[in-house]
């Protein structure tokens, strides 16, 4: 792209997320928002009133794809439309920057890969954990083998209920839109896949929930580690951060982050025997959050590289909620694939 030239984008989908995107792409110089869609056009209407966006405004993603020609998609809708929003896009000749959770299913998700294989544009999934200073600090002490041989991360959970945005309509909240977050920063943290896993989902007596708002899984992991991921929506008392509270135990140390704080904490025992506690503090100084990860998708999609967030590497993570599903429906052990 000459650097002149602005990537003009078409976002879809209003809701509560856009208002983590929209701050970001008015304030890109490489960005032109050139058009917004909503079913619900009242919203449309709100958010490029309240970001101070001149563009037209859509009902139908694919009228406003065949006449704006935007560059770039930016999907925010449901996760049940991700598959064929970013289909119809990529095969229009878009770039895709989505939402998570790639999607519903596996034969979904595989499509859109095989989607953005076939027309050669990009596909990214955003995953905003990756871009915090404490899942940084983990990954870091993890890669230079502070912990030693890993052998257990336990992540966990317990926070309110989030009935926004059509979660309460989900037979499986817990695993079908919140646990991704965990699963892919265990992944990043860990640089390795999951191989299988055994999942148990249930929806606690008066949960507010209508689906499973609750469940853990244990996987095993490429490294030989296991990962174990323990979430109860909906319980108001002595909540975690959404982004779950970690603990990484290796045969030389043990690390936690407690998912609020900025730094790690590690103990490691001493040549003379005694155990030291030290901060981790990563050199890490990227920027957070969304407007982290939308930055690498531009930046990534401008260098021609195939970025953190493309759907090749976030299927990774999006396949082991499949196979979490799966798990809970045969009541037993299943391979992630
Ligand atoms: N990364 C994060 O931290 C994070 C946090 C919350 C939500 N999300 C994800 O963002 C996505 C949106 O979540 P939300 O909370 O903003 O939901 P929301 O319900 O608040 O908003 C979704 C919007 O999409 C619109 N929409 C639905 N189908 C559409 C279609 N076919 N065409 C055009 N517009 C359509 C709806 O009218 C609504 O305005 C989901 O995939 C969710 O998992 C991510």
């Amino acid at each position: 792209m000459d650097n002149k030239m602005k990537y003009r984008v078409l976002v879809v989908g209003c809701g509560t997320i856009s208002h983590e995107w929209f701050p970001v792409l008015k304030k890109r110089p490489d960005c032109e928002i050139c058009g917004v869609v909503d079913i619900n056009p009242e919203a449309a209407k709100e958010r490029t009133a309240t970001y101070e966006v001149e563009c037209p405004i859509y009902e139908d993603y694919k009228i406003a794809i065949d006449e704006l020609k935007p560059d770039v998609v930016v999907d925010l809708t449901f996760p049940k439309c991700h598959h064929d929003i970013t289909v119809y896009a990529l095969r229009s000749g878009c770039h895709v920057f989505g939402e998570k959770p790639m999607a519903m299913n596996r034969e979904d998700a595989l499509d859109m890969l095989k989607t953005a294989k076939e027309t050669g544009k990009f596909y990214d999934v955003l995953q905003n954990r990756r871009f915090l200073t404490g899942v940084r600090e983990m990954k870091e002490a993890i890669r230079n083998g502070m912990l030693g041989d890993i052998w257990m991360t336990c992540c966990e959970i317990y926070v309110n209920a989030d009935l926004s945005g059509g979660r309460n309509s989900l037979t499986h909240p817990m695993l079908q839109d919140q646990a991704i977050h965990s699963f892919d920063t265990a992944r990043f943290i860990l640089g390795c896949d999951a191989t299988t896993v055994y999942a148990h989902s249930y929806n606690p007596k008066g949960s507010p929930y209508n689906g499973d708002g609750s469940g853990a899984c244990i996987f095993e992991m490429q490294d030989g580690s296991v990962l174990v991921f323990n979430a109860v929506m909906g319980t108001s008392f002595l909540k975690t951060a959404w982004h779950s509270q970690w603990r990484v135990i290796g045969n030389r140390g043990t690390m936690t982050w407690n998912g609020f704080d900025d730094h790690a904490v590690c103990e490691l025992m001493k040549e003379d025997g005694t155990i030291e506690r030290t901060n981790i503090e990563a050199n890490w100084k990227g920027i957070a959050w969304h407007e982290g990860a939308i930055d690498e998708m531009f930046t990534d999609l401008t260098a021609g590289v195939i970025s953190e967030g493309s759907c090749y590497n976030n299927y990774g993570s999006v396949a082991m909620e499949f196979a979490a599903l799966e798990s809970v429906a045969a009541g037993a052990k299943v391979e992630v694939k």
